[in-house]
């Protein structure tokens, strides 16, 4: 008997989508009797049965194309806006799931997905994911698909910039993606010659960074490239933010740890402008006329690289022989050449950061860039 796979993807788009969905659908269709049903728009669709039969003509020429045929929201299950209040629909999707005699649903996203799927997961539904997000940050892969083409992209703005930055004698900040994991800020930084690179995971001192391109200026370099992910911070602010951190998970009512998770979504939420306030500060502080440039969504669009169209289709097709195979409950992740399950329990709730003895921070260090801690 055929098997009936739900598909949807969710969360930020990112190139490598089509080229995954195009992988797990031909592969399930030719080979082990799949049918694919794709829900639009992440769980939104799911949640109002929004659905589309995929056949083989929505699967053609896909592979080269960024973001995704089924398209895609930040809704969650248990908080879905529904006539302008957050509702828990988690029931109407475990009712979507058994109206449309689902085997399994595949969900194609980043660290929120892996959340939501795994709450699917605990109401009784078979769930299965694949991991894609620009930031690199899903936990128990070692890549996700998406990276690649953002690190090309990024890459080739921060080489943009060195020419003006150079002409002009100049400091231009480049502000890359990356809220809480710093991968993209430091490989683009590392790969395009920044001479700073500010991370989330290295708490940075302004005067520091000032002092990198003061040094510069010494040596008769008078530009200068700082690649700073979004999610970077002063030390100052890092204590502000551990601290937070902390008085949550001591709050002792469910009160008290709203309230703090308020105060954190509000420090996050006005952090969107510290780049700019960087700029200003470094251009007060070294007297050298600043820049900023924001890369923005750029970096989650366009043609995937082929990297990255290898690498979903890849997933892709291993997790259509996984599905065959009787799999649910698991996170396909790539750990060296490998396509492995790894349980969705290990992997929602975990982010996978730059570990600070990381090779491509000792790299940096060793040929003089500077992190803004010392
Ligand atoms: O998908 C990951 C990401 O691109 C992050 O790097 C960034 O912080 C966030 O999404 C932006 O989200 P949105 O597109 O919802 O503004």
């Amino acid at each position: 008997m055929a098997k009936h796979i739900g598909i949807l993807t969710s969360g930020g788009d990112c190139p490598g989508l089509n080229a995954a969905i195009r992988g797990v659908c031909k592969a399930g269709i030719g080979n082990f009797d799949m049918q694919f049903l794709g829900f639009k728009n992440g769980f939104n669709g799911l949640c109002h049965d929004r659905h589309v039969k995929i056949d083989g003509d929505m699967l053609s020429g896909i592979l080269t194309d960024g973001g995704t045929i089924l398209g895609t929201s930040r809704d969650k299950p248990h908080r879905m806006p529904i006539g302008g209040k957050m509702r828990d629909m988690t029931d109407a999707i475990v009712d979507t799931y058994e109206r449309n005699h689902l085997d399994v649903l595949l969900c194609l996203g980043g660290g929120g997905t892996q959340k939501n799927a795994l709450h699917l997961k605990k109401a009784g539904l078979n769930v299965a994911t694949l991991p894609k997000t620009i930031d690199n940050d899903v936990a128990e892969t070692d890549i996700t698909f998406g990276y690649d083409t953002a690190l090309n992209t990024a890459t080739e703005a921060i080489d943009k910039v060195h020419s003006t930055a150079t002409s002009h004698s100049r400091v231009i900040v480049v502000e890359i993606m990356g809220h809480r994991a710093g991968w993209l800020a430091l490989e683009s930084g590392l790969a395009g010659g920044a001479d700073v690179i500010l991370l989330p995971e290295i708490p940075y001192d302004p005067e520091s960074v000032a002092e990198s391109i003061r040094n510069r200026g010494k040596a008769g370099k008078h530009f200068s490239i700082i690649a700073v992910a979004e999610g970077a911070m002063t030390k100052e602010q890092s204590v502000t933010i551990n601290q937070l951190v902390a008085e949550k998970e001591a709050a002792d009512s469910k009160k008290k740890k709203e309230a703090i998770s308020q105060e954190l979504t509000a420090f996050h939420r006005d952090h969107v402008n510290h780049t700019q306030d960087l700029t200003r500060t470094l251009e007060k502080l070294t007297g050298c006329e600043s820049r900023l440039t924001i890369l923005g969504h750029i970096q989650r669009g366009g043609t995937p690289s082929p990297t990255d169209r290898a690498l979903a289709t890849k997933l892709g097709a291993i997790c259509a022989q996984y599905l065959a195979d009787g799999g649910n409950g698991d996170m396909l992740a790539v750990k060296g050449s490998e396509i492995v399950p790894v349980p969705l329990e290990k992997v929602a709730g975990n982010k996978k950061l730059v570990p600070l003895d990381h090779p491509l921070i000792k790299a940096a260090r060793l040929v003089g860039t500077g992190f803004g801690d010392c």
